[in-house]
């Protein structure tokens, strides 16, 4: 059995859509931990509710990233994680973390990246007056957005409406990241 680790800092639906696999048997493991920036995040209740252990904490906290990634690591450690899944997780991973766990980090991002990078990408590319949008899961580096592509999925939309294209292509994000977990369980 393989084990995951989900890290989140908002709502979670990402969380929900991978913890759902696990549990129907589609991806071949368990989510071990939640880990979220976010203390009050909706994301924290969600896993609550699917009974997953959690680390919360606020990273004001502590004195460095350095800090608070040794607590993460030390609880990674604890649940023989495989693979460190980012949904939504909002934050820059530093050495500590990226050493420990190295080629074992993955996130989504909702752009076609290299193309828009950060916080804002789907906001971004409307406002670009992009035709073709897309999502993208990537292994993980010191960079914003950054590391070797994995997978991606286009889809065509010609609105002007971010709030659509989110909704479009968070139903793209559920299924491609539910498949490319379990296809990177699977490699050998
Ligand atoms: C997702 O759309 C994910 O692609 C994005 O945050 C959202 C989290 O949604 N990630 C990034 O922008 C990373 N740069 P969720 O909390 O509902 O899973």
């Amino acid at each position: 059995m393989h084990h995951l680790a989900v890290f989140a800092s908002g709502t979670g639906t990402n969380f929900v859509a991978i913890a759902q696999a696990c549990q129907q048997g589609v991806i071949h493991a368990d989510v071990a931990i939640m880990v979220c920036d976010k203390p009050g995040a909706p994301v924290i209740e969600r896993a609550r509710e699917f009974g997953i252990p959690t680390l919360v904490f606020n990273p004001k906290d502590y004195p460095s990233k350095m800090a608070y990634e040794t607590e993460i690591v030390q609880a990674l450690d604890q649940k023989q994680i495989d693979l460190i899944c980012l949904a939504g997780y909002m934050r820059i991973l530093g050495p500590t973390l990226l050493h420990a766990y190295e080629n074992k980090i993955i996130n989504i991002h909702p752009s076609l990246l290299p193309a828009f990078k950060g916080a804002h990408a789907v906001e971004d590319a409307v406002a670009y007056g992009v035709k073709v949008f897309g999502i993208t899961i990537h292994w993980v580096n010191d960079q914003l957005d950054g590391g070797k592509i994995i997978a991606q999925r286009a889809f065509p939309y010609e609105g002007s409406d971010p709030a659509e294209v989110h909704l479009i292509g968070q139903k793209i994000e559920h299924q491609l990241y539910v498949e490319t977990i379990q296809k990177i369980l699977c490699e050998p």
